[in-house]
């Protein structure tokens, strides 16, 4: 059984990026930017915002993060969304989900200009990602792609059995490995919580866990030697942590790894490939604008 080891590969991914920025410095030319916009402090996103900041940081981006009240108005939201838009400083837009209740999340997104789409989230990429063209891949089915690439996973004729139907992770994911193209070219099954799944989970040669339930995967869910991504990161109450609670993924590691050819860890698999494939698209955002 081998851990992928997303970590060191995200870190991979970051030091050949800063090579390009270095390069950009070097002959003089502006850097990648990346601005996201927080509405409100729900902890999580303030978590996540902090760290693509300073993972931005770190390689040379200049990166913005836009903190607004939790009780913007949506025109407002939008405003501001638009001044980035005709920003030229910022390649990447990036607004942190969830939003609060009262503000509607699709015309949000379809408010972020389609070139400046970091995230993959707008319908056009959506719909480019679908049709197989070139386009923004939402960041963390992007990285588990790149994890299945770099460990040499075959994809090619392989059953990958998704579980959940979210748009930020099952269904891009499921869309990017029925591509018939290299690293995907797949026969994708997507399963829910509608009915009983482990039917479909224990078919899979590549099992991508994205359900958002903690240990929701068990040991006789899994067929011997399948590779098994975990997508979870879900926070439960941990008496002997000092912050009182720990993440743990959707799968029931202890009991599921043993099992398997490849399994990611939760913390340190998937979670530090998203922030990674967001800097590359900040780069590609960069790229096509100048
Ligand atoms: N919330 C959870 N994951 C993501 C993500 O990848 N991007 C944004 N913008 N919000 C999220």
């Amino acid at each position: 059984m081998v851990i992928i080891d997303g970590k060191k590969v995200a870190s991979e991914i970051r030091s050949e990026l800063k090579l390009q920025v270095d390069l950009l410095k070097k002959e003089g030319k502006s850097v990648p930017g990346l601005v996201a916009i927080l509405v409100g402090d729900h902890p999580a996103s303030k978590v996540y915002v902090n760290s693509k900041a300073k993972a931005c940081d770190e390689i040379g981006f200049k990166s913005s993060i836009e903190k607004l009240d939790e009780n913007i108005s949506q025109t407002d939201l939008i405003e501001v969304i638009k001044s980035y838009n005709n920003n030229k400083d910022f390649h990447g837009i990036l607004v942190q989900l969830p939003l609060p209740k009262i503000i509607n999340e699709n015309d949000i997104i379809n408010s972020i200009s389609p070139l400046k789409d970091v995230d993959g989230f707008h319908p056009i990429s959506v719909g480019n990602l679908v049709i197989g063209n070139d386009t923004f891949a939402p960041c963390t089915p992007a990285g588990i792609q790149e994890l299945l690439k770099r460990y040499n996973i075959e994809t090619k004729g392989k059953h990958v059995v998704v579980v959940g139907r979210s748009n930020i992770v099952g269904k891009p994911i499921a869309n990017l490995l029925v591509q018939k193209k290299d690293f995907a070219n797949s026969i994708v099954t997507i399963c829910h919580s509608a009915a009983d799944v482990s039917i479909y989970t224990k078919q899979a040669d590549i099992l991508i866990a994205a359900i958002g339930v903690p240990n929701f995967i068990k040991k006789d869910m899994v067929k011997q030697n399948a590779v098994v991504i975990d997508v979870g990161i879900n926070r439960i109450e941990d008496k002997n942590s000092p912050k009182g609670y720990k993440i743990v993924g959707d799968v029931d590691y202890d009991n599921v790894a043993p099992l398997t050819s490849f399994i990611t860890p939760v913390p340190g698999g998937v979670g530090p490939m998203t922030i990674a494939m967001l800097l590359k698209n900040t780069l590609k955002a960069y790229n096509n604008l100048r």
